[in-house]
């Protein structure tokens, strides 16, 4: 059996909704199971213990949240120290209020942390992007949330956040087994 573990930080709902969303398309994979971590609550076998890793926050200032970042310093810093997680399987999320709101740097901030373990991170090829309406990003996935409430996130958006779920743990299966 794979795990992925998505580990994600919202504070309004959005980028959870994201997550439980991504779990679904994991879910889907036979030989995949999912688990759903708050970044507060991480602790380092929530990243060493795991075949795949999902990281997802909310776009705040450009950028990711204080709290991902807290997490990244503190949790993924130590495990760099002692050689990375080569060979796991990552991928990014993130959700914003506008509708670029530099979502992109947000994801590919994590995207350089994940590099840095040394971690195998996986694309959503162009066939996925356009079998989406061209959402979704090659390198993860970023909704626009405007005002609207958690459960408004267009279904169109959750499809590619369960996309992405789905060939992450595809992908995990092949290097795993
Ligand atoms: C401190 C802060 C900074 C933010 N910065 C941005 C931003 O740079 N771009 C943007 O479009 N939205 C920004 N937003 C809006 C959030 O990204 C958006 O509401 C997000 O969907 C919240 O996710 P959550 O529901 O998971 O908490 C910001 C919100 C906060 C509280």
């Amino acid at each position: 059996m794979a795990t992925i573990h998505i580990l994600y930080h919202s504070v309004k709902g959005h980028t959870e909704r994201m997550a439980e969303t991504i779990a679904e398309g994991v879910q889907t994979v036979g030989g995949c199971s999912s688990r759903l971590i708050r970044v507060e609550d991480a602790m380092r076998q929530h990243v060493t213990g795991c075949q795949g890793l999902i990281l997802g926050c909310p776009t705040y200032m450009g950028n990711v949240s204080a709290s991902m970042k807290t997490f990244m310093d503190t949790v993924l810093s130590p495990i760099w120290l002692d050689g990375g997680i080569p060979g796991t399987v990552g991928s990014a999320f993130t959700s914003s209020g506008t509708l670029h709101g530099d979502k992109e740097f947000a994801l590919l901030a994590m995207l350089v942390t994940m590099f840095q373990l040394g971690m195998t991170l996986v694309s959503l090829p162009p066939t996925i992007i356009r079998e989406n309406q061209h959402l979704g990003y090659s390198h993860g996935v970023g909704v626009t949330t405007m005002n609207r409430q958690p459960g408004m996130i267009s279904t169109e958006e959750l499809a590619v956040a369960r996309r992405l779920g789905k060939r992450v743990a595809e992908v995990t299966r092949q290097i795993h087994g």
